[in-house]
């Protein structure tokens, strides 16, 4: 049998990693198939090594069209080394963010146009898509605050530090996302309290995949 492929989207501040922190021994508990969790950039020694030189917040000469053939090469690596071979052994993967992020950072944030950005994504992944996405929506100034509590200044990343304006480009690319791909994202209330969060998440993947439950 084929695993499963399922992805978290969001906005900075926007939750995700609280909730795959929770979500994951849930669905350890529950499911028939073992889980597989990991993220973007990330996830296999290559990619968290050109993780760190994306959001290094030193690297202010790095040029947005860099950015995001970085952020591409990373997941290719990622990819064919740590989700296809657990596609293809019947796990569920669950992935802290993939390509909606570089649609809407690079391609909606950075302005580099989300078609532009689509087409190296292409190249990419050649194909394999998530069978479902959560999206967890929240506003820009709801977000941005959460990622500056409790952070001191240099606990933020490259991307953090942007402007608000251009974390509004992001969630705003988020929602188009989301509108032209109803039957693969499942949007969120992110303001929610996390609970509630993880409740909507766990009830949207078992009623896509009861098979699995
Ligand atoms: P994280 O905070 O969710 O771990 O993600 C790290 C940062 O990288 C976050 O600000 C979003 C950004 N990002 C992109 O800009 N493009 C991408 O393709 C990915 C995967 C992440």
């Amino acid at each position: 049998m084929n695993g499963i492929f399922i992805t978290i989207e969001g906005p900075d501040g926007a939750g995700k990693t609280s909730v795959i922190k929770e979500l994951g021994p849930l669905l350890e508990r529950e499911l028939r198939i073992p889980l597989v969790l990991t993220r973007e950039p990330g996830g296999i020694p290559i990619a968290e090594k050109i993780r760190q030189i994306i959001l290094d917040p030193k690297n202010t000469e790095m040029d947005e069209r860099t950015e995001a053939l970085l952020y591409a090469a990373a997941r290719r690596q990622h990819l064919v080394q740590k989700i296809i071979p657990a596609i293809e052994s019947g796990k569920l993967i669950l992935c802290d963010r993939f390509v909606d992020s570089s649609l809407a950072y690079q391609g909606a944030g950075r302005k580099i146009g989300m078609d532009a950005v689509a087409s190296i994504n292409q190249f990419a992944i050649e194909g394999v898509e998530p069978n479902l996405t959560l999206y967890l929506d929240v506003d820009s100034d709801t977000g941005l605050s959460r990622i500056k509590q409790g952070r001191s200044a240099q606990d933020l990343d490259r991307l953090d530090t942007e402007s608000p304006v251009f974390h509004q480009r992001v969630r705003h690319a988020y929602l188009k996302i989301a509108e032209e791909n109803q039957e693969r994202i499942v949007m969120i209330d992110a303001r929610e309290s996390l609970e509630t969060v993880i409740a909507y998440c766990l009830a949207a993947i078992k009623e896509h995949f009861p098979q699995v439950f």
